[in-house]
């Protein structure tokens, strides 16, 4: 379970306005909850992500983690309650090492064993049971070096390693951004079959309106900083893509509009 607090997140540097990127959000999330969150470009969800992940500091108010209140604690203190997949195919694993290696070190972490653990055959079939499930085929390049595989396929794997030891919160920024849409879609069903599957608690941000329209049980619209929609249930299994792109258009022009007043409030000021 997450709970979000009334955060506020605020950036200075110098000689330039302050930012508020996160401002005053408040929401919870119940254990078992899928959550998509989408946004104008700049409306605050990587840093609103980074502030549950710990990356970010709060200038105000509260993130609790499985009842935990985290607020103070570091990165690394709250990484037993995460799992972590990034826009990056290539972060979080080791080009060097085999997809097998990977998942092992994955398994290892935060446990007393050794890698040597890695090789077993108990952890073999578990990693081949695992990719099987959400990609069928993957499951047949555990001894190849991850770094042979395509970004969707790596994604996938990260996917695994993310939630080997099934975290409270499974936090995804963008993790399909990087990838060509078929590439993208085989993903996306890999995370949705995969949150299914072990009834994980999820936070996914994403630029597609049609995933957010299509996946999990909440969708939470984020605009400068603040939650300016927020529909789960019933309504959210009838949200059409069409009124969430008419939602979105509408926020995206606001934005617009503004950058367009603050163009020519400058312009006639100077
Ligand atoms: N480290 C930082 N220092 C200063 N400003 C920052 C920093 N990180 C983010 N910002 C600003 O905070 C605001 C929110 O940024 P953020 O990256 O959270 O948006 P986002 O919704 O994830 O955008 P995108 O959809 O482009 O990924 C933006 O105005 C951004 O420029
Ligand atoms: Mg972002």
């Amino acid at each position: 379970m997450l709970e979000v607090v009334a955060a506020t997140v605020t950036f200075s540097a110098p000689g330039s306005p302050l930012i508020r990127a996160v401002n005053g959000v408040s929401f919870t999330v119940p254990a078992g909850m899928f959550v998509v969150m989408i946004g104008t470009n700049g409306s605050g969800k990587s840093t609103l992500l980074g502030s549950i992940a710990g990356t970010v500091r709060l200038n105000g108010g509260a993130i609790r983690l499985a009842g935990c209140d985290v607020t103070r604690w570091r990165e690394d203190q709250r990484a037993r309650f995460l799992g972590r997949v990034f826009q990056d195919p290539r972060a979080g694993t080791a080009a060097n090492l085999t997809v097998l290696e990977n998942i092992a070190v994955a398994a290892c972490r935060g446990r007393r064993v050794g890698l040597s653990w890695a090789t077993t055959r108990a952890l073999q079939s578990a990693a081949a049971e695992r990719l099987a499930a959400i990609a069928p085929g993957l499951e047949t390049r555990l001894d190849q070096p991850i770094g042979s595989l395509s970004g969707g396929q790596r994604q996938i794997v990260t996917l695994v390693m993310a939630t080997w030891h099934r975290p409270d919160l499974l936090l995804l920024d963008e993790h399909t951004a990087a990838l060509d849409p078929a590439a993208a879609d085989r993903v996306v069903q890999a995370t949705a079959r995969l949150v299914r599957d072990h009834n994980l608690t999820a936070l996914m941000v994403t630029h597609s309106l049609t995933q957010a329209a299509a996946l999990g049980d909440r969708l939470l619209l984020v605009h400068r900083g603040q939650i300016a929609f927020d529909v789960q249930g019933i309504a959210k299994r009838r949200l059409s893509v069409d009124e969430l792109t008419e939602r979105f258009n509408r926020l995206r022009s606001a934005d617009q509009l503004d950058e367009t007043a603050a163009k020519t409030l400058a312009e006639r000021y100077v």
